[in-house]
């Protein structure tokens, strides 16, 4: 009998659900200057507002971000690899890399935390950029190198493993937005392209970590976003939901999983992408305020691929961390009624653990349950991971 004082309702996630939150690389370690991120960030012209500089210092500060997951009583962490420090040249590999990595997984595993690692966060070794990235017809090939390399050394450490993340963005960012690199503008030739190519290192990463030693789901995350045709908009609609979404959901056949990534929504009219209706609620990301698009796209990503789903990422860029509360919450209460609906969903992973590096934007997101002092480093949990901890403890939202 559960015992809530008001008249709120429990809403109960099953036990074994995975709660987790995720960092990656380049926006919270420091230093990566071995990656394209990096020269995109120190070349002239480009739309970068500041560089990641020494990011978060979670190169040397892993173990006491752990802490952090740990204290807020979760039992995931995902993380990323930087390949640039595991592969600095072609075929030249860091065993002091590994360990270090292996290290963070082994630190997790100590909390009672399962390490779900991402093998590709938006970011390649410079040698892999100068041969053209996700444009080079021998990427695939090297990156599963460089996966094998990695699960061999990782091993049985790995708990879950996530091959390519969001690879959709890198390519619209990349090739048609220019916002990522290599920063071309509205080359939807090449974004197809690199698509396909995107398609096949996920491919073959799978491959790679099935064959490697260890046993564990392994997946794609994805970049979502609940898609709604306005009046007109429903031809413009489906071809973004067919370059962007299905391609990839498409190529996740013998799968373990799919995991989501979705914070807001995307309207289209006749001509495409629209603007919020007027008065709309937005985010400081510019996103019209949506916790619900994470039931939505869940739904539509377990009816397309028929894989159990990881919410790999959902959260907000908020200034006042009551927003974060507020939008988690509703959030998660969109993510039980999917479940209620009989989808299988493995686990929900909140991006962020920290204030860190967002891209194009620098430093001027907030997406963390911690709060990271520029100067020092210090790290200061902000009330919305007291909130986090209270749902996971108990294993339920309120609604
Ligand atoms: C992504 C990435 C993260 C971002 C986050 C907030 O989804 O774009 O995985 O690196 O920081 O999504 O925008």
């Amino acid at each position: 009998m559960t015992t809530e004082a008001t008249s709120e309702t429990a809403l109960h996630f099953p036990t074994g659900f995975l709660w987790g939150t995720a960092t990656a690389s380049h926006q919270i370690e420091g230093g990566n200057t071995n990656n394209d991120w990096w020269a995109f960030e120190h070349a002239p012209g480009t739309p970068v507002a500041e560089p990641s500089g020494d990011a978060c210092d979670s190169w040397n500060r892993w173990e006491e971000d752990l802490d952090l997951v740990s204290a807020m009583g979760l039992n995931a962490y995902r993380f990323s690899l930087e390949w640039s420090r595991i592969e600095p040249e072609p075929g030249e590999f860091s065993t002091a890399a590994l360990d270090h990595y292996k290290a963070i997984c082994a630190g997790a595993r100590d909390r009672g935390i399962l390490p779900v690692v991402t093998f590709h966060h938006f970011t390649s070794p410079r040698w892999v950029a100068a041969e053209g990235a996700f444009e080079w017809a021998e990427t695939p090939a090297r990156f599963a190198d460089y996966v094998a390399r990695a699960a061999d050394h990782l091993g049985d450490e790995i708990g879950m493993a996530c091959t390519i993340n969001e690879p959709n963005v890198v390519t619209m960012m990349g090739y048609v937005l220019g916002a990522f690199p290599p920063g071309v503008a509205s080359d939807f030739g090449r974004f197809a392209a690199a698509n396909e190519t995107m398609v096949a290192a996920h491919r073959g990463a799978v491959e790679a970590l099935r064959a490697a030693p260890g046993d564990y789901p392994v997946g794609l995350t994805l970049s979502m976003a609940e898609l709604i045709a306005e009046e007109g908009g429903e031809a413009a609609r489906d071809e973004f939901q067919a370059s962007m979404e299905d391609v990839f959901l498409d190529a996740t056949g013998g799968d373990d999983f799919i995991g989501v990534q979705c914070y807001s929504n995307f309207r289209f009219g006749p001509k495409g992408i629209v603007a919020p209706p007027a008065g709309a609620r937005t985010t400081p990301m510019g996103y019209e305020y949506w916790p619900q698009c994470v039931g939505a796209t869940v739904r539509r990503a377990a009816a397309v691929t028929g894989l159990p789903v990881v919410v790999t990422e959902n959260g907000i860029s908020a200034a006042d961390d009551a927003e974060r509360i507020e939008y988690v919450r509703s959030a998660l209460i969109s993510l039980h009624e999917v479940m209620a609906e009989g989808v299988d969903v493995r686990g929900y992973v909140l991006w962020s653990l920290l204030d860190n590096f967002e891209w194009t934007l620098g430093y001027s997101q907030q997406f963390g349950l911690v709060e990271v002092d520029r100067r020092t480093f210090a790290r200061t949990p902000k009330p919305s991971s007291s909130f986090y901890a209270d749902v996971v403890a108990n294993g339920r939202v309120l609604r």
